[in-house]
């Protein structure tokens, strides 16, 4: 490890990625040395994932190859325990609608708590992407809806195919 690096953990469920989390990912992989986009195992909060985690992080490895400085990991510990494992001394997150901002202010309490030195970071969600969740694909690819420039090519027809059981 090389520590000039400045390395950035971008964590999720990512059940699945959608294009609004790739550019978060992607401006995060313009700003720091090097991106690991940290993958929850077991997600706490919101039960059984649709896709396993080695396809969640299949998904995010193929939409991320051509950043050339993100790499994709599982974690099951703390968030904090993980980005200081990878050396990283920054969490960055996107933020959407003011939704999301208890949300986030109640994370952001719980890991400054756990470790002062890791400092969080959020990027404002890009406009056309500011209403996109997992959660919104999932019911829309349920019900036909069309998910053709909220997620890859490659996650949308997955989607078709395990929602469409
Ligand atoms: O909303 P998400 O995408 O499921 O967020 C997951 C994560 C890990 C980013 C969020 O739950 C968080 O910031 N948690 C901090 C507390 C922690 O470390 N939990 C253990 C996660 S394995």
């Amino acid at each position: 490890m090389n520590l000039n690096n400045r390395i950035a953990v971008c964590p999720g469920s990512y059940d699945p990625v959608t294009n609004g989390h790739l550019d978060v990912i992607g401006r995060a992989s313009r700003v720091f040395d090097e991106v690991v986009v940290g993958v929850v195992n077991l997600p706490h909060r919101k039960g059984k994932t649709l896709f396993t985690t080695p396809e969640r992080i299949g998904f995010i490895e193929r939409a991320t190859e051509h950043f050339g400085n993100v790499r994709v990991e599982a974690f099951s510990n703390l968030l904090v325990d993980f980005a200081r494992s990878v050396g990283a001394k920054s969490i960055v997150k996107g933020l959407r609608a003011i939704s999301d901002f208890e949300y986030e202010l109640e994370m952001h309490q719980l890991n400054r708590r756990q470790a002062p030195d890791v400092e969080s970071v959020y990027l404002m969600a890009s406009p056309q992407y500011s209403f996109l969740s997992s959660s919104g694909v999932k019911e829309l690819a349920t019900f036909g809806g069309n998910i053709d420039d909220l997620v890859p090519d490659f996650v949308a027809t997955r989607l078709k195919e395990e929602l469409s059981r």
